[in-house]
């Protein structure tokens, strides 16, 4: 039950891994209350079932479309696959229409109904706005490396992704089985990957994505390989992030390359590590973030605390 003076939630989709990142955060902020926690496969378990440290107060329960007329809620998070948040939407502009929703999945990062979350890069757009699609992990990544550089981009950036397996989420396939990812490296859809499409689109240039998957659990490293209009040192590019990212408590730049174990668990993403050729025309900027944290829960937090006119980071450790 929320407090007066809190918002309520609900999340459906909430025994996944971007669900039960979002549950740990939203049990901690003093603005939101967790009013419903939708799975299927855990209904009438607690919380704490999925995850110490949850709790035993709420229960998961299935809750269908049809299911939210009679639930009372500000905000209804979806962290479902792909493909599955039109029938839960619906419901919402039927039953709910002044609620916010916010999408994880990939459903509505194209739609130009729906705000484009990435605070960072698109808050001045955010005011107002209840239809939220939460960026994917990889075009975050993606997206605050190039975003300082896009007005000097001579060629399509070429962006060669890691990321740990949980970024294929929680249904078993080869990309999240530890015996064929041990040892190994798994590269996966080398053309028209949706995070291709979504960083192409929402910075309004083209670019190359070559996305891959290792045996860590979580994180992701970007290496992103630029070719520019004009000459740059490493000091100038240094300087056009430090420029852009002035102030932004989430993205941390650094002159040595960011890894994925430094970065794994917190909630910034980490840009740097800059080196150019000698002709200074080919430069290389390096990106990692935790894909559960910055690449969905802490995003979609940063997102839910604008929606509500609460302070963007409010519930989210830095530092
Ligand atoms: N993992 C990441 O790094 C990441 C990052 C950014 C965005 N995203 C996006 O966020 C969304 C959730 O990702 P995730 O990694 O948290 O997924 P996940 O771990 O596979 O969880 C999916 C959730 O959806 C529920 N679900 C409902 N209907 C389902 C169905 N027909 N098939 C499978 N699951 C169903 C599952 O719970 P029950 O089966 O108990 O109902 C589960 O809680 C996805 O759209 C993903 O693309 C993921």
């Amino acid at each position: 039950m929320a407090k007066p003076d809190q918002k309520s939630i609900g999340v459906i989709g909430a025994r996944g891994h971007t669900g039960q990142e979002l549950l740990s955060l939203l049990l901690a902020h003093p603005r939101f209350s967790i009013v419903f926690a939708g799975s299927r496969k855990l209904a009438g378990k607690p919380l704490s079932a999925l995850a110490d440290g949850l709790g035993e107060n709420l229960k998961f329960e299935d809750i269908s479309p049809a299911d939210l007329r009679d639930r009372q809620f500000d905000a209804l998070v979806l962290a479902l696959p792909n493909g599955m948040a039109a029938e839960y939407v619906a419901a919402v502009d039927e039953a709910r229409p002044q609620s916010v929703v916010l999408d994880l999945s990939a459903d509505y990062r194209f739609d130009k109904s729906w705000y484009y979350g990435l605070p960072e890069l698109t808050r001045r757009h955010a005011s107002g706005k209840t239809r939220i699609a939460n960026p994917g992990c990889y075009a975050t990544a993606m997206q605050l490396a190039l975003a300082p550089v896009a007005d000097v981009l001579a060629a399509p950036a070429c962006c060669f992704g890691v990321s740990g397996y949980s970024g294929a989420g929680t249904s078993p396939s080869e990309r999240n089985d530890p015996d064929v990812l041990a040892n190994n490296l798994l590269a996966y859809q080398p053309a028209g990957h949706i995070h291709e499409r979504e960083v192409s689109h929402h910075l309004a240039g083209p670019v190359r994505f070559m996305p891959h998957v290792a045996a860590f659990f979580r994180g992701i490293h970007m290496t992103s390989a630029l070719t520019l209009t004009t000459p740059h040192t490493v000091d100038e590019l240094s300087a056009r992030y430090e420029a852009h990212y002035h102030g932004e408590p989430l993205v941390k730049l650094s002159r040595d390359i960011p890894r994925v174990a430094d970065n794994a668990n917190r909630h910034h993403a980490a840009v740097g590590g800059w080196a150019v050729s000698d002709d200074g025309r080919q430069a290389v900027v390096y990106s990692t973030l935790d894909n559960l944290l910055k690449g969905a829960a802490t995003q979609a937090l940063q997102n839910l605390n604008n929606a509500f006119g609460f302070a963007e980071s409010e519930g989210i450790p830095h530092g």
